[in-house]
């Protein structure tokens, strides 16, 4: 199973509670970075590469990297209870798809799953092979996620779809606002008038990235 001593890299100030409750697989390609934090309970598979950023929280119960291929976490993101992110699964033009089957007779496809930085994946949310979430983007929980996430979106539901996206607000603190309302805001592409909603705090590229974020999401949704 593997320990933490193993580990490839677990920097000074990182925690691993209780490892003993906890599985570790191919220990030796698992990184993890400064304070970052992993409860017990979790199931970590370091396959062709695990990758924990600095400040990186892992919940009881997560199982990280399933299907052993690659995963990275930004630092400062984190992943409530339950979540799983796989990186990879059974070549499915192959009869043989169980884990158990003859090795010689099993093609895994392995991919690269990358988590940005200051992410935060609610529980039991599940991110598939090969998705990337963006910079501060907010996953729900139960989510299912099987795209890309764009950079400050909020993701729900099975399939995952975009249903906001976080706004710096005029106190300095963020906030989620829901699709109806940017779409409302953004509609004239009046960059003055986004920024003034939010109290100016708004740095006008972000508000210029606001807008084309809702131009994306209507193109998309058009068909
Ligand atoms: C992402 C999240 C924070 C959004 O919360 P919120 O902004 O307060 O959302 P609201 O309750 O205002 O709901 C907004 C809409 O989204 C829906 N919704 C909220 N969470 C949802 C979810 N996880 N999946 C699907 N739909 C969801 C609501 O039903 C509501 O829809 P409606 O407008 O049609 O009624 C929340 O979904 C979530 O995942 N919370 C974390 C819970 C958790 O995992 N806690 C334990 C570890 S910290």
């Amino acid at each position: 199973m593997g320990d933490i001593h193993s580990f490839a890299y677990i920097d000074p100030s990182a925690r691993v509670l209780d490892p003993q409750l906890s599985i570790f697989l191919q220990p030796e390609r698992i990184r993890i970075g400064a304070h970052s934090r992993v409860d017990g309970l979790v199931k970590l598979q370091g396959g062709e590469g695990l990758t924990i950023g600095k400040h990186v929280h892992i919940a009881s119960h997560c199982t990280i990297n399933a299907g052993g291929g690659t995963v990275e976490f930004g630092d400062h993101s984190g992943c409530s209870n339950g979540v799983v992110i796989a990186s990879g699964m059974p070549d499915l033009s192959s009869l043989y798809i169980s884990a158990a089957d003859p090795i010689e007779r099993q093609w895994p496809l392995h991919l690269k799953t990358v988590i940005g930085k200051h992410v935060v994946i609610f529980a039991n949310a599940t991110i598939l092979p090969g998705v990337k979430l963006g910079y501060g983007c907010i996953i729900g929980a139960g989510a299912v996620v099987t795209k890309d996430v764009p950079a400050f979106a909020v993701a729900m539901g099975v399939p995952a779809r975009i249903v906001g996206r976080r706004v710096n607000q005029a106190d300095g603190t963020m906030a989620i606002e829901y699709l109806p309302k940017l779409r409302d805001l953004a509609a004239e592409r009046d960059i003055e008038r986004v920024r003034a909603h939010y109290g100016n705090a708004m740095p006008e590229q972000m508000a210029v990235d606001l807008v084309n974020f809702v131009d994306e999401l209507t193109r998309e949704m058009v068909p």
